[in-house]
């Protein structure tokens, strides 16, 4: 029974896996280690599949193909599904970890009461090539700094990374990952609190190409959207509508300033809330509620309606109700009309998020 499991995803890695294995177990041979190596490949077109076979011969590989399915993260989510060790390493396989540092991540992950251990490019002693481009650099500070909000960790990003069965096992069900980032699915959901990061040198490939397109980036905001509604619901889906609530600001106000051109100022500025109200109402349905995006659109799309109705309701009197209560607020009219918009809004959200865009069981749970 190996102690450790070693989850290597692949796509068309087939020169890269032929330096790879021998190293990772020669590693493990020179530190006592008793693992497994889980490959979990794609059905790749090149030649990955046979190298993987003709090194299973000499190196205790598993090798998984997957045919229906693409995608990195799902691939190591089915990589340690096969996988036997108590505890659990995911590594690229195009050598940019150093499979030189697995014991040090192994060695980490064993402490008492650590939860994850990273192999880290961005703490000391940690680095990359030096040859990163600034667009790549700022790429990769970017995406990092995006996962702020989730995580401490200095490299939350990283493909290279360690965690110990049980823990994986108490949030296998509710894995949901899209794209790359499926560290960073496991930091967040795990609830991990003490984790370590082991600095490496995070090399360049120099076989074979990446498989990191701008799909895959477009994916990773889709992923951080998930998280933070799982993190913080209903907080999450808040700021969401408040920002698509600031863009038909400013929709209403080019769309205005275009119509007046043509129609009476009246026409026109009704015509323009319309507008808005129903670029908002997609905007919603696609992005914020995206679960709903299936329900019929037409119903929706009334209900909607009555329920921006409602909230302006609910704006006019409050801010009505104050200016009458309140000598402050009568002679301090905007104030009143903005506590009224935040109220107008609430009502606006609530009614959105458990009657336009309620969350039915029937309803593909997709962001
Ligand atoms: N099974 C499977 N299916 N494996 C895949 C797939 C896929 O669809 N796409 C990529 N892989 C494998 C690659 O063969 C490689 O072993 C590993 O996943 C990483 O893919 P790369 O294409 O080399 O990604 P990268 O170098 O751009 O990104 C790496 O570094 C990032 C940080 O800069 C990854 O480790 C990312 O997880 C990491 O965030
Ligand atoms: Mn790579």
């Amino acid at each position: 029974m190996p102690q450790l499991s070693i989850i290597v995803p692949t796509y068309c890695e087939a020169e890269n896996l032929k330096n790879l294995i021998p190293r990772i177990s020669q590693v493990l041979k020179d530190s006592d280690i008793v693992a497994e190596i889980i490959v979990v490949d794609d059905n790749s077109p090149d030649e990955t599949i046979a190298v993987c076979q003709t090194l299973a011969e000499s190196f205790p590989i598993q090798l998984i193909t997957r045919k229906q399915e693409r995608g990195l993260s799902t691939a190591v989510i089915a990589g340690i599904d096969a996988a036997a060790g108590e505890f659990l390493l995911v590594m690229d396989a195009d050598l940019s970890h150093p499979p030189e540092a697995i014991p040090d991540l192994y060695a980490a992950l064993q402490n008492q009461g650590v939860d994850f251990v990273i192999g880290s490019r961005y703490v000391n002693g940690g680095s990359t090539e030096e040859n990163w481009g600034w667009f790549r650099k700022l790429n990769s500070r970017i995406a990092t700094w995006l996962a702020r909000p989730f995580t401490n960790a200095k490299d939350p990003m990283a493909g290279f990374f360690a965690i110990s069965r049980h823990h994986f096992l108490k949030v296998r069900e509710i894995l949901n990952p899209v794209g790359y980032k499926i560290g960073l699915e496991l930091l967040v959901k795990c609830r991990c609190r003490n984790v370590v990061e082991v600095p490496i040198h995070f090399a360049d490939r120099t076989l074979g190409t990446s498989k990191l397109s701008f799909k895959e980036q477009l994916s990773y905001l889709r992923h951080l959207k998930r998280l933070a509604e799982f993190k913080y619901q209903n907080y999450a889906y808040f700021v969401q509508f408040a920002i698509i609530g600031l863009t038909g600001v400013f929709v209403n106000l080019a769309a205005l300033s275009i119509l007046l051109h043509w129609l009476i100022r009246p026409v026109a500025i009704a015509v323009a809330i319309w507008i808005s109200m129903s670029t908002n109402f997609l905007l919603n349905r696609n992005i914020t509620f995206s679960y709903a995006r299936h329900a019929p659109i037409l119903k929706q799309y009334l209900t909607y309606c009555g329920s921006c109705l409602t909230g302006a309701v609910f704006n006019w009197l409050t801010a009505e109700t104050l200016c009458r209560s309140f000598a402050y607020f009568e002679q301090n009219t905007l104030l009143a009309a903005f506590i009224g918009i935040l109220t107008g809004m609430a009502f606006n959200f609530i009614l959105c998020r458990y009657l336009v865009f309620a969350k039915q069981n029937t309803v593909r749970d997709e962001g």
